[in-house]
C-alpha cells in the first residue's frame, strides 16, 4: 500500500475571514496563526495583503513569527496584488504565492469581461511575473468546476509552462458532486501537458454540504494538498472543515495509507478559539467539535457506552482534546446510566431504590428535557429511601 501524507493548507484567516461579520484585527490573526502552527498545519494563508494595510501587516508579522509553517501570499493575477503578497511574505522561512483567475465562461463574460485569449494572456504574464520572486507558485482557475475541460486544460498548461508548481482546482460555488470532482482531478492529471510535473490541491465550498466529501474524492483523484478552514467557516456556507477532514483521514484513511500532520489533540482548542475570536457560534450538531458531537442521550446507547465505548463512538473525544463524559441525562436515559452517574457522587442504590429513583427521574425529565447533575441530586433527595443524607 502506498503511503500518502496529505498537506493541510489552512485558509481560515483568508477565505474563512470572508464569512460575513467575521473580520479580524491583525493582532487576532497573529494569535490564531500561532495556534494553527501548534495544530500542525502545513501551510497558512493568513490574509489578502493587497486588500488593506491591516491585512498586509498581519501577513507580514505572521511571516516573521512562524518558523515551521509555510506562509502563502494570496492575490489576484494582478501586478499590484502580487507585489503586495511578495512583500508581505518576504521574511517567511518558507513561502508560496497563490494567484487566482477565473476560468469559467460565466465569470469571464460577466466578471472579468474579457475574452478567453485575454484571460490566457493575463495568466501567462502574471505567473511569469510572480515566478521572478518566488519559486513555489500555486495557481487557481476560479470556478474551475463550472469551466469547460478544454479551456481549463489550456489555462493550466499555460501556467505550468510559466512555472506554476501547484494547481489548485477550486469548487468555488460548491457545485460539484464527489464523483465528478474526483474525476476532474483524474482528467486534469491525465490530459494537461506538464501535469506530471506539478502537485494538485483541492479547495471546496460547502453550498451543498459536500465540501468534505469532495475533498476526500479529490484526494482519491490525486490531490495531495487540501485547503480547509477551522469549523468550516468561509464564504456563504463555508469551506471544507479542517476537523472533519482531518478526523475522516485519521479514522478511515489509514486503510488507504493516508495521513496528515495534524495534532488532533489541538483540534478542540483551535475550534473554540476561532469561534470565540471570530464571533461565530458552532452548531450543536457540528461533527467533531459541536456540543452534541459526543453526547449520548438514548438509553440503549448510554447502556452500550458504559459497557464499551466503541459500541456507539467511532472516535475517542479525548483524542481531539474534548472532555470525555458527555452522557446527557434526559427522558431517554436508562437505569444503568443513572446508576453510573449517581456513583460518581458516591451514591449506590439498591435495585428497589434505583427503580423508584428512575420513576421519579422520568417524571421530571418529561417536564425538563435535560437533567443536570444538581437536579439529579435533588431528585435523589425526593426519592423515598434514596436521600443522599
Ligand atoms: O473559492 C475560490 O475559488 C477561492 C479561490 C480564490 C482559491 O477561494
Ligand atoms: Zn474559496
Amino acid at each position: 500500500m502506498e503511503n500518502r501524507r496529505i498537506r493541510i493548507f489552512d485558509t481560515t484567516l483568508r477565505d474563512g475571514e470572508q464569512s460575513p461579520g467575521a473580520s479580524l484585527y491583525p493582532e487576532e490573526k497573529i494569535v490564531l496563526a500561532r495556534q494553527l502552527e501548534r495544530l500542525g498545519i502545513d501551510t497558512i494563508e493568513p490574509g489578502f495583503p493587497a486588500s488593506s494595510p491591516g491585512d498586509f501587516r498581519a501577513v507580514q508579522e505572521i511571516s516573521r513569527m512562524l518558523q515551521r509553517t509555510e506562509i502563502c501570499g494570496f492575490g489576484r493575477a494582478v501586478k499590484s496584488d502580487i507585489d503586495a503578497a511578495v512583500n508581505a511574505t518576504r521574511d517567511a522561512n518558507r513561502r508560496r504565492l497563490h494567484l487566482f483567475l477565473s476560468s469559467s465562461q460565466i465569470h469571464m463574460d460577466f466578471q472579468l469581461k474579457k475574452s478567453r485569449e485575454q484571460v490566457l494572456q493575463i495568466a501567462r504574464d502574471m505567473v511569469a511575473y510572480a515566478k521572478q520572486f518566488v519559486d513555489t507558485i500555486e495557481f487557481s482557475p476560479m470556478d474551475a468546476t463550472r469551466s469547460g475541460d478544454e479551456f481549463l486544460y489550456e489555462m493550466l498548461e499555460t501556467v505550468i509552462a510559466e512555472g506554476a508548481t501547484i494547481l489548485n482546482i477550486p469548487d468555488t460555488v460548491g457545485y460539484a458532486l464527489p464523483e465528478e470532482y474526483g474525476n476532474l482531478f483524474r482528467r486534469v492529471r491525465a490530459n494537461v501537458r506538464g501535469g506530471d510535473r506539478v502537485e494538485y490541491s483541492a479547495h471546496c465550498h460547502n453550498d451543498l454540504g459536500l465540501a468534505v466529501a469532495n475533498s476526500l474524492a479529490a484526494i482519491a483523484g490525486g490531490a495531495t494538498h487540501v485547503e480547509v478552514t477551522i469549523n468550516g467557516i468561509g464564504e456563504r456556507a463555508g469551506n471544507c472543515s479542517l476537523e472533519e477532514l482531518a478526523m475522516a483521514i485519521a479514522t478511515r484513511g489509514q486503510d488507504s495509507g493516508l495521513s496528515t500532520g495534524i495534532d488532533a489533540s489541538q483540534i478542540y482548542e483551535t475550534s473554540r478559539m476561532v469561534s470565540r475570536i471570530m464571533n461565530l457560534p458552532i452548531a450543536y450538531n457540528k461533527p467533531i467539535v459541536g456540543r452534541n458531537a459526543f453526547q449520548h442521550e438514548a438509553g440503549i446507547h448510554q447502556d452500550g457506552l458504559l459497557k464499551n465505548r466503541s459500541t456507539y463512538e467511532i472516535m475517542d473525544p479525548e483524542r481531539m482534546g474534548i472532555p470525555r463524559d458527555m452522557i446527557v441525562l434526559g427522558k431517554h436515559s436508562g437505569r444503568h446510566a443513572l446508576k453510573h452517574r449517581l456513583e460518581r457522587y458516591g451514591v449506590t442504590l439498591g435495585e428497589a431504590e434505583l427503580a423508584r429513583f428512575t420513576e421519579q427521574f422520568k417524571e421530571e425529565a418529561d417536564a425538563c428535557k435535560v437533567i443536570s447533575d444538581a437536579h439529579l441530586l435533588r431528585i435523589l433527595d425526593k426519592t423515598p429511601g434514596g436521600g443522599a443524607g
